[in-house]
């Protein structure tokens, strides 16, 4: 009989969010160029690219047993078909010292960013991106594979889509900033096309090299580990349909179907719920005028995850693990609120039998919040931003008192 894996508790970050001076992957050109919408540029980050051990005894102080985090593919492979042993070893070196601690590293591969060489080339548009993507999953898979517990080929691949199911380009007065960002990196890059899908304004062939890409990098890891679980990691607010069932079908069908169909040869669907999100005929509505909100002027909302994840099993048939969830909270006493009430509401559905793996909270630390810059604070720990020093909030004791409760 094979022993029952524990369930992973964890907190998450991403290569571009924390590591800093993340110079060769797109994203870094575009919070450079002229008039770009990036509040602030990512620059030195939290330093984790020099403090990534004091993360891992952060996790490991507070008791979790997981820790999620991004290679950077722009490091590792920083030009087309040249691989760095360095930073392979870097990343190697990563998951070992999690493992001496007691701690199931999960890897994501495709954390929003690529390298700047793949967007100038077309990026997720352009042909060879799968075979790409899946030459790179095969060199970490060849390094890392020993260790990693379990992988995420993308982390959240279908967010461009979830504002572009109502045929409504208008709906996103941001658009014309993204367009020209985009242009402006084209053309620093000498290139017509700087491709980051995550900017993009929709799917367009985009899509097939995406989820071919999954496929591709789930085979490659599974030809050197098939043990490893892998999956992908999706953006999952709890839709609540209002007036009707049309807008959410609309919804769902764009937003969600192409990935849980993707997600139904994978070991697990990743979960990443941050609060609801309330659906009319043709748009998306606002919350309740009395609704608590959090930093980032979304809806409070923690009972969203027990749905979102049932939702992802009734969908695919696969055991959930939740990959993120959090708030951006000013005020830490809200997010000491929401953790208990999203593990309750993650615990209704496992008592009704949704299997769940794991729940890794968003995030660690407060990081760079792509192009919200610094202002929002997602992280159990905070961390000065003039010398790097991490310091625990309340809320990470609550969260490590619940987890020391449950054994
Ligand atoms: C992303 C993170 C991001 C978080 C909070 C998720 O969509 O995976 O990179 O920081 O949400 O906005």
């Amino acid at each position: 009989m094979t022993a029952v894996p524990p369930f992973l508790w964890g907190a998450a970050t991403a290569g571009h969010q924390v590591e800093g001076n993340n110079i060769n992957a797109d994203i870094w050109l575009l919070e450079q160029v002229e008039d770009t919408p990036f509040a602030e540029p990512s620059g030195d980050a939290c330093d984790s690219l020099n403090r990534w051990a004091d993360d891992i005894a952060m996790i490991e102080s507070l008791g979790l047993n997981a820790y999620r985090f991004s290679v950077e593919w722009s490091r590792i492979e920083p030009a087309p078909g040249q691989f760095s042993e360095a930073w392979l070893d870097h990343y190697a070196r990563i998951v070992a010292i999690c493992r001496k601690a007691g701690i199931a590293p999960v890897v994501t591969l495709s954390h929003f960013t690529s390298p700047r060489w793949f967007a100038a080339a077309g990026g997720w548009g352009q042909g060879d991106a799968p075979g790409l993507f899946a030459r790179f999953a095969d060199r970490t898979a060849q390094r890392l594979g020993a260790f990693a517990s379990h992988v995420i080929t993308f982390n959240e691949p279908n967010l461009p889509l979830m504002g572009r199911w109502n045929a409504t380009p208008l709906a996103d007065p941001g658009r014309t900033g993204l367009d020209a960002m985009l242009a402006a990196a084209a053309r620093k890059s000498g290139t017509d096309r700087f491709d980051v899908w995550v900017y993009s304004d929709g799917p367009g062939d985009r899509l097939d090299n995406l989820l071919a890409g999954h496929r591709m990098a789930r085979a490659a890891w599974k030809a050197r580990y098939p043990a490893t679980p892998v999956g992908l990691s999706l953006a999952l607010p709890d839709v609540q349909p209002v007036g009707g069932e049309a807008g959410i079908a609309a919804y769902r069908r764009h937003a969600e179907d192409p990935f849980f169909a993707a997600a139904r040869d994978d070991d697990f669907i990743g979960v990443q719920t941050y609060g609801r999100m309330l659906i009319g005929a043709k748009a998306v509505l606002p919350p309740p005028k009395d609704a608590e909100r959090t930093e980032s002027g979304d809806e409070y909302y923690p009972q969203a995850l027990g749905n979102a994840a049932a939702h992802a099993h009734r969908q695919t048939g696969k055991p959930v693990l939740v990959t993120e969830n959090g708030i951006a909270a000013a005020d830490d006493a809200q997010r000491a609120r929401y953790i208990p009430a999203a593990i309750a509401s993650l615990d209704a559905v496992r008592a009704e039998g949704i299997p769940v793996l794991g729940y890794i909270h968003w995030s660690l630390m407060d990081n760079f919040e792509w192009r919200r810059g610094y202002s929002q604070h997602f992280g159990l720990v905070s961390v000065d931003r003039r010398n790097f020093r991490r310091t625990f909030k309340p809320s990470a004791q609550v969260y490590a008192k619940l987890v020391r409760a449950r054994g």
